[in-house]
């Protein structure tokens, strides 16, 4: 069989603010500067969610992306979508909100949940700084 790669890229807005609380002021300060911001800040997130699987001989699929979509969707932007990380995700609560930390927690929101396997997620938090998450 061929196996090929698909996949869906979805948007999110979310406000953050990177913190550590058992560090003073200044240590945060120094680790994070702007994005310590007391009153939380902004950003445009993309995600882009991988599935590999085998072309389907009649379709010339590999799965409806459309399906992705959906699922995307339901499980993760409508849980990310217009939020505050730090306070409205029971799954990121006591959690530093980097893009790190966020994608690990959208991977472990889709696992399993997808018709095709999982195998990368890509989330942008500004057009020139991506992470990417594999599952290891
Ligand atoms: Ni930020």
């Amino acid at each position: 069989m061929t196996k090929v790669t698909v996949t869906r890229r979805l948007h999110f807005s979310a406000a953050h603010r990177l913190h550590i609380p058992d560090l003073s002021d200044a240590d945060n300060q120094r680790l994070f500067g702007l994005c310590d911001n007391p009153n939380y800040h902004g950003h445009n997130y993309e995600i882009e969610v991988s599935v590999s699987g085998d072309v389907d001989p009649q379709t010339g699929y590999v799965v409806d992306l459309g399906t992705i979509k959906e699922i995307v969707e339901s499980e993760v932007i409508t849980l990310l979508d217009h939020k505050n990380l730090n306070l409205d995700v029971e799954q990121l609560r006591g959690v530093n909100p980097t893009a790190e930390n966020i994608v690990v927690v959208i991977w472990k929101l889709l696992e399993g949940k997808l018709p095709s396997d999982l195998t990368k997620i890509v989330l942008w938090e500004t057009p020139r700084n991506y992470v990417e998450y594999t599952g290891d």
